[in-house]
């Protein structure tokens, strides 16, 4: 009998060997996704041969990208991030039917509590940045709008930071706010044009994007999530097409339908009327859910 025979581990059968040592695994699921885990796993280190220092060094990578996860940070995320997988679990969850909203990230810096708001007011609290007024409908999709619909939006300010990442510099809940619709499913709210920014990049995963020669930046965007009873909840962002990072959104989020167009308003009486100072930009938006396959 050679070694392969009596089942030791080689290089050739290496897979064969670790996948049928899980024969009695309590999960099927996990028992297939362990299989295919090892099956790519061995595959990868096959075909790159990597140096003890190598695998090592890869091992430290992960070390430290575990040591920067806490309730707060969340490293490992990041990494699923930067590397396509989280835009890839999204779209495997969220394939909708024609004519709806495409899905995008959700990101870290989504806040649970935070105010509903009245129809039209301005989240932007701290008046920084240059004014703009967002507003559209939400749609099914045979475009009736939907009554009672839930609008959670949240976004970076004018020098691309989220209130939560400048405690006691932006007011809290600055940028953010929950609004209803109405029987017209019309929403608007007042806010100011967000800029691009960096994904926080002081850890593990900033310094491989700098080693990959990758820049860390987001496309200016707002963060949209919408709930309706009968409705797929809608996790999705709206983004600026003339931002610079909108063809290298560090993150993959960035998909054509989300697109939205950021029109810059020279009107006095309009601006008056909204109780700006002078021009201001206009985004309209609408979105349509997509209805609720388990009803
Ligand atoms: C965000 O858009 O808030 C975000 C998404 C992924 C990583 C970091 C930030
Ligand atoms: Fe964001």
């Amino acid at each position: 009998m050679n070694a392969k025979e009596k089942g030791y581990f080689t290089e050739e059968n290496s897979v064969e060997v670790v996948t049928s040592r899980n024969a009695d695994a309590k999960s099927a699921r996990l028992k297939e996704v362990m299989e295919v885990v090892t099956r790519k796993l061995h595959e990868a280190v096959k075909e790159l041969e990597p140096t003890q220092e190598e695998w090592m060094e890869a091992i430290l990578f992960l070390t430290r990208t575990g040591h920067m996860c806490n309730e707060w940070r969340q490293e490992f995320i990041l990494l699923s991030d930067v590397l396509g997988v989280s835009m890839l679990v999204d779209a495997i969850n969220n394939r909708k039917p024609s004519g709806a909203s495409e899905s995008t990230v959700l990101g870290p810096f989504h806040v649970a509590d935070a105010p509903e708001l009245p129809m039209g007011a301005n989240i932007c609290l701290d008046e920084k940045g240059e004014d703009m007024v967002i507003s559209g409908r939400i749609l099914d999709t045979a475009g009736r709008p939907i009554e009672n619909a839930v609008i959670d939006v949240w976004q970076a300010n004018d020098e691309g930071f989220y209130d939560v990442q400048q405690k006691g510099i932006q007011p809290d809940f600055n940028l953010r706010g929950i609004f209803r619709t109405g029987a017209d499913g019309h929403y608007w709210f007042r806010a100011v044009k967000p800029k691009y920014y960096p994904i926080p990049d002081d850890g593990p995963v900033g310094l491989l994007l700098g080693h990959l020669g990758r820049h860390p930046y987001r496309p200016a965007h707002l963060h949209y999530i919408v709930k309706a009873d009968g409705f797929e909840t809608l996790t999705t962002h709206i983004f600026d097409p003339d931002d610079p990072y909108i063809h290298s959104d560090a993150v993959f989020g960035v998909k054509e339908s989300l697109l939205a167009k950021f029109c810059l308003m020279i009107d006095p009486v309009r601006a008056h009327e909204l109780g700006f100072r002078d021009k201001f930009w206009q985004v309209e938006h609408d979105f349509v859910l997509a209805p609720n396959p388990r009803l």
